[in-house]
């Protein structure tokens, strides 16, 4: 069985330092807001050279917490990505703005930038882009329209930890990156978690607010906030995985090569693109495949799991139907939601399980 994820293997790996971290909290008690939660948004920050990060208790929130920091609210209109996780989008519809799809590039599934500016309207406050499979956004234009629009950028960097665009940290290009520690993710923990990272010290006060139902000093509430906080336990788990983080990234990028070279020339496949200015650190490996359901259906008869990333694009979800498509919708997210397909990925994959799941997706006749 060769599964996308091998969370137990990764564990396996890392056991007698996650276990002493785990025994760490439980030993000194301090279950919210702890040593282990300070010290972990000190390294990110430095790692990711910010001045603030704020752990909350899930990349959702960590969305949700930075938008409110910058003050998107009923009536704005957001520019993001259809094709990404709900998540993205279902936050700034659930503060009253409205999501505004922008279609993609189809070699990293990203955000297209010239598609943005047709998009702005005076309603429009922010742009998302999201770092989809860990491939940054092309981030230069982004803030090139932003600036010149007096738009806010907020980063999506759930998949996208350690990620470089032009040798800059993704997350740090925005006023707020927004990371998930969801247990699948490149910097996971074994639960929820996230966090918010900031250069500005009145959105990092905001943020540290509303995480903590919007109090700065215990029992005095300048805001309506949420409970919103990283897991003193979590934190500790992070701490290990994060001293490990470019390794295991690494470990990803190695893993995509072998991907690259034993499925070089394989009939009807698309390899993910990797941009000349980028680092991707592969959250997932996504091909595209003209026949994905029967490339899809061998691997799984081979005891290989894959998984379709994402089968309805955003503005195709009854949840954002009556929205419309009145311009035309995003015919590249919907070319890609009919080809896609993620490939097992991690970093302790071996070069044999490469091989053979290559192997399996050669095998596949082009019907
Ligand atoms: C692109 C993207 N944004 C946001 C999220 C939300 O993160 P979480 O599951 O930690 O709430 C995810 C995670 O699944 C994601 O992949």
């Amino acid at each position: 069985m060769i599964q996308m994820v091998d969370l137990g293997r990764q564990y396996l790996t890392l056991k007698k330092e996650i276990d002493d971290a785990v025994a760490d909290v439980l030993a000194h008690s301090h279950f919210i807001l702890g040593p282990k939660v300070a010290e972990l948004e000190k390294k990110i920050a430095a790692y990711h050279g910010v001045g603030h990060a704020i752990g909350v208790g899930n990349g959702t929130d960590a969305l949700l917490l930075a938008l409110r920091a910058c003050g998107i609210g009923r009536g704005d209109e957001v520019i993001t990505s259809p094709f990404t996780f709900i998540a993205t989008a279902e936050v700034i519809a659930g503060l009253g703005a409205t999501p505004v799809f922008a279609d993609i590039d189809p070699d990293t599934f990203n955000i297209d930038p010239a598609l943005i500016e047709k998009k702005i309207t005076p309603r429009t406050k922010a742009i998302l882009p999201v770092h989809l499979f860990g491939h940054p956004a092309d981030m230069d234009p982004i803030l090139a329209i932003a600036k010149t629009r007096g738009l806010t950028v907020i980063e999506d960097c759930a998949q996208s930890f350690g990620a470089e665009y032009k040798g800059k940290k993704a997350g740090s290009f925005g006023r707020c990156g927004c990371f998930s520690f969801f247990p699948s993710k490149n910097l996971a923990c074994c639960g929820d978690g996230g966090m918010v990272i900031t250069d500005d010290e009145e959105t990092a006060k905001t943020v540290r607010m509303l995480r903590n139902h919007g109090s700065a000093v215990k029992y005095y509430h300048s805001m309506l906030g949420y409970n919103s906080r990283l897991d003193e336990i979590q934190a500790a788990i992070l701490l290990v995985k994060f001293s490990h983080i470019d390794r295991m990234n690494e470990g990803r990028r190695r893993a995509a090569e072998l991907y690259r070279t034993h499925l070089a020339g394989a009939g009807g496949v698309h390899l993910p693109g990797e941009a000349p200015w980028a680092k991707h650190v592969y959250h997932q490996f996504t091909i595209r495949a003209k026949h994905r359901d029967a490339v899809m259906n061998a691997l799984k008869k081979n005891d290989i799991t894959s998984a379709v990333y994402y089968p309805l694009p955003l503005d195709r979800q009854e949840v954002f139907a009556a929205g419309g498509r009145k311009d035309g919708g995003c015919p590249v997210s919907d070319r890609c939601a009919a080809l896609v397909l993620s490939l097992p990925m991690f970093p302790e994959l071996t070069e044999k399980e490469v091989i053979r799941v290559c192997d399996v997706i050669r095998g596949v006749p082009l019907e």
